[in-house]
């Protein structure tokens, strides 16, 4: 049996579904029964009848399965699959600022790339999908502290510049990489392209896209645009998404200075035989207390309230 066919027939097996994030690998993607974005990654997984998820992604997102699905498991090809984006907000660390800052009465709004521990201290969570939305439900007067994304909550402010807010200096390493002088040049190589940034690029890089967008929103795009041709600054493994579902156009993936492409090399830790293994062993398992797992589960369910209206 091919390693594909093995995993098809553990799917069945185990009753699972493979929920794989838009930077996962081809191959992976092929076999995923969903593949997304965030939002429409956690979506998925408040909405599964499956007993078993695999959540072929990074760690934060398998923990915000086990977050919305506490009576399935849940199990990861790699669990050492991390987010730089992630580790800059560590939780001690976050609760220390707050406790600092009690005066302040901060509303918390945490991009939804963070630990368990840390939703657990957050008033709401939000995607790349949905951030303007979630913001624009917080009353005008309170003040909002964005955590962890500088760039996404500076993206944010851009559109609502009176909006009360600061910013956690973290960031995500992938998007972070690349500058305005790669795309520029890229840009020059191909001048009738149209360019789409991921908001965790920082504010001059996305100065110079047609749109701004998360992952998801990107296919839309390129399939509704009289463009041809595309430059997309994320991830390279979005490639393969756009190239099957929006034939007849040419897509690239934007340089940095010194790399043709920005890799997020968690993401790859997950590999075809990692993600069989772990249908077969059901392991590894996200697992979380229950008292964490609640507090984390506030926030997230209110993002997905908020998000359908
Ligand atoms: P989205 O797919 O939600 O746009 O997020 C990108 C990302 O960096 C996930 O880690
Ligand atoms: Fe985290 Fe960045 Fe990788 Fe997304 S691309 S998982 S934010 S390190």
């Amino acid at each position: 049996m091919s390693l594909a066919q093995e995993i098809l027939e553990l799917k069945r097996s185990q009753r699972a579904v493979v929920l794989a994030h838009n930077y996962q690998s081809p191959e992976i993607q092929d076999l995923a029964d969903y593949v997304g974005d965030s939002l429409g990654l956690s979506q998925q997984a408040a909405a599964t009848d499956a007993e078993v998820i695999a959540f072929c992604g990074v760690h934060f997102m398998g923990e915000t399965a086990k977050i919305l699905c506490p009576q399935k498991i849940v199990v990861l090809p790699d669990a050492a699959a991390g987010c730089s984006l992630s580790d800059s907000c560590p939780a001690d660390k976050l609760a220390a600022y707050l406790d600092e800052h009690r005066e302040r009465n901060f509303y918390v709004v945490a991009y939804i790339n963070c630990s368990a521990a840390v939703k657990a201290l957050c008033d709401v969570i939000c995607t790349s999908g949905n951030a303007q939305r979630i913001v624009s439900r917080i009353p005008r007067d309170r003040e909002i502290l964005f955590i962890p994304d500088r760039n996404l909550g500076s993206w944010i402010l851009e559109s609502d510049p009176t909006r009360l807010m600061t910013l956690w200096p973290g960031g995500c390493h992938v998007h972070e990489r690349f500058t305005p002088a790669a795309i520029q040049r890229a840009a020059a190589q191909h001048p009738a392209t149209k360019i789409l940034v991921h908001p965790e690029c920082d504010a001059a890089v996305r100065a110079l896209g047609d749109i701004v967008c998360s992952t998801e929103k990107m296919i839309a795009y390129c399939r509704d645009s009289e463009a041809k041709e595309f430059i997309l600054v994320t991830e390279p493994a979005m490639l393969h998404r756009m190239r099957s579902e929006v034939p007849g156009k040419t897509f690239f993936a934007a340089p940095t200075d010194d790399a043709p492409c920005s890799e997020c090399e968690y993401m790859k830790y997950n590999t075809l035989e990692k993600l069989r293994d772990c249908l077969r062993d059901l392991s590894p398992q996200i697992t979380l207390t229950e008292d964490l797992r609640a507090r984390a589960e506030t926030p997230v369910r209110r993002m997905l309230e908020w998000s359908q209206l």
